[in-house]
């Protein structure tokens, strides 16, 4: 069970040339551009690979269907000159000197939606934007049938064989760099499309050790003792209302000499929220199945460090427990002791994420980190003021910022918040050191973060990035990302880990 197969990432080869045959029944995807005016028809672009003929073939074709070429449109032709089944074109909208690369990588990602049951694809998008095409045939392909018998299991072939055709030289590992981060994506959607009867404490834990295990990182998982005896109070109150106890896992990659920077990652691993006494109501709970979202993005993103061997030391904290009610739940009005030694009054069970995560990071800042980058499906208000798909990033004012702008820069889109000093009054107990909830409706996005604020290590950069409504989408597909878990933020931790190791 702890190995669980998972998505299996299409093979990626990348060649200068269109093969001339053994193509088989793969489709060819063009990206094509809008003409200069409505009446216009599709033009192809980026294509040094197919010859004027094949060229004039395609566009003849999509004038006669009408296509437009409009951004994230696709047509299906037939080209019976090249050496391919089909030819899909994607629009980019207007032509441009330079494409962005979440453009190439939505619409790569609509191909890839487009082509479901397709097993073999060969694209010229890479000569826009390797990487991001990549990602995005990849990340769209994905899909997520582990629990689907034979009755409904897709009878369409997944994804397997994606061909690049690209001129330039480190074409080879660029997509070699790609296909790693969007299969450490796919490793994050696995996790949240787990569903909590089979994704529990003991078994995530389980899970990210085979994990680290298989890239050479070192482990160390606490069990539900070795937490009590420590002092992890927050874990161990959050857990004690379910039969499946907590953990505690630390994965850890030392990449780095001696002078190498240090990143702590801390991952919010509530496998399943019921609100625990504070109940949820019924209508939506079962969308909390994703509040592990925080910790999937932290394992698979300390995996993609070691096996990237990114030159700086990477250290996982990721607490796991299970929030339910029962008669050995804590209780509103409870006090426990987060590990270090805070008191806290539980004034409601349901803010159960910062109980967990004030433990970890207290834990996770005893290693001395240069950077603390925490990540969490933490307030149901992150996606009131930002939506579902902007996560929000509160902390060190200058490293806030800056992973905004990297996850702007990957297509996460993060944007930066404040955490106002006058909130901390809110955080005031009659009893304890601190509450676990404010007295009152606003800012509750940010609340959480003052409450987080207070654990961290002085000396420390830290960033907390609240993925509430971006870990999980509850709509329709969209761009490169389906149903169900996104993978958000692990692109964005990556990309951070990436910037230290690079400038420090
Ligand atoms: N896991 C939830 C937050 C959440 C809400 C994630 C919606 C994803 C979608 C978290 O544990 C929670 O229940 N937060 C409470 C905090 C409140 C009691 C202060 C919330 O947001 O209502
Ligand atoms: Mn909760
Ligand atoms: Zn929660």
């Amino acid at each position: 069970m702890s190995t669980a197969p998972g998505y299996q990432s299409p093979v990626v080869t990348v060649t200068a040339t269109l093969p001339k045959r053994g193509l088989g029944s793969a489709v060819l995807v063009v990206p094509v551009v809008s003409g200069d005016d409505d009446a216009a028809s599709p033009k192809v672009v980026g294509n040094p690979f197919l010859d004027a003929e094949a060229v004039g073939e395609i566009e003849v074709a999509l004038a006669a269907l009408g296509a437009k070429g409009g951004a994230e449109a696709t047509t299906r032709v037939l080209v019976p000159s090249l050496p391919v089944s089909s030819v899909l074109a994607v629009g980019l909208g207007k032509a441009r000197d330079e494409y962005p690369a979440e453009l190439i990588r939505k619409v790569s990602g609509v191909a890839a939606r487009a082509l479901s049951g397709t097993e073999s694809v060969v694209t010229t998008l890479g000569e826009l934007d390797l990487e991001a095409a990549v990602e995005g045939l990849i990340l769209g392909a994905y899909r997520f049938s582990e629990f689907r018998s034979a009755k409904t299991a897709p009878k369409d072939p997944a994804l397997a064989k994606i061909t690049v055709l690209a001129t330039d030289k480190g074409a080879k590992a660029a997509a070699i760099r790609a296909a790693d981060i969007a299969t450490a994506v796919a490793t994050a959607r696995d996790f949240v499309n787990t569903p909590p009867s089979h994704l529990f404490p003991d078994e995530f834990a389980k899970r990210a050790r085979a994990l680290g295990e298989a890239t050479g990182l070192q482990v160390e998982v606490l069990d539900e003792k070795a937490l009590a005896k420590a002092g992890y109070g927050g874990i161990v109150g959050v857990g004690k209302g379910s039969s499946r106890q907590p953990r505690l896992v630390r994965l850890i990659h030392k990449g780095g000499g001696r002078k190498a920077k240090t990143v702590a990652l801390v991952g919010k691993g509530i496998t399943f929220d019921t609100g625990g006494i504070s109940i949820k109501p019924a209508a939506s709970m079962h969308h909390m199945t994703s509040d592990m979202g925080g910790a999937a993005a932290v394992i698979a993103t300390v995996v993609l460090a070691a096996k990237q061997k990114l030159p700086i030391d990477v250290i996982a904290t990721v607490p796991m427990a299970e929030n339910m009610p029962s008669a050995t739940a804590q209780r509103p009005g409870d006090v426990l002791t987060q590990y270090g030694g805070i008191t806290v009054e539980v004034l409601n069970t349901d803010a159960e994420g910062r109980l967990i995560l004030a433990d970890a990071i207290v834990r996770a800042c005893e290693d001395e980190p240069d950077y603390l980058i925490e990540t969490s499906t933490l307030t149901g208000a992150q996606t009131v003021a930002l939506g579902a798909r902007t996560p929000g990033v509160m902390g060190s004012d200058e490293f806030r910022d800056r992973v905004a702008r990297l996850s702007q820069e990957v297509g996460e889109n993060a944007w930066p918040m404040p955490l106002p000093e006058e909130l901390k009054d809110d955080l005031k107990s009659s009893v304890a050191d601190l509450a676990n909830i404010s007295g009152s409706r606003f800012a509750g996005m940010l609340v959480a973060g003052v409450y987080l604020r207070e654990f961290v290590a002085d000396g420390v950069q830290w960033a907390h990035v609240d993925i509430a409504g971006p870990a999980y989408n509850t709509g329709g597909p969209w761009g490169y990302t389906g149903k169900g878990g996104t993978g958000v933020p692990t692109r964005t931790m990556f990309a951070v880990l990436e910037d230290v190791a690079a400038n420090g």
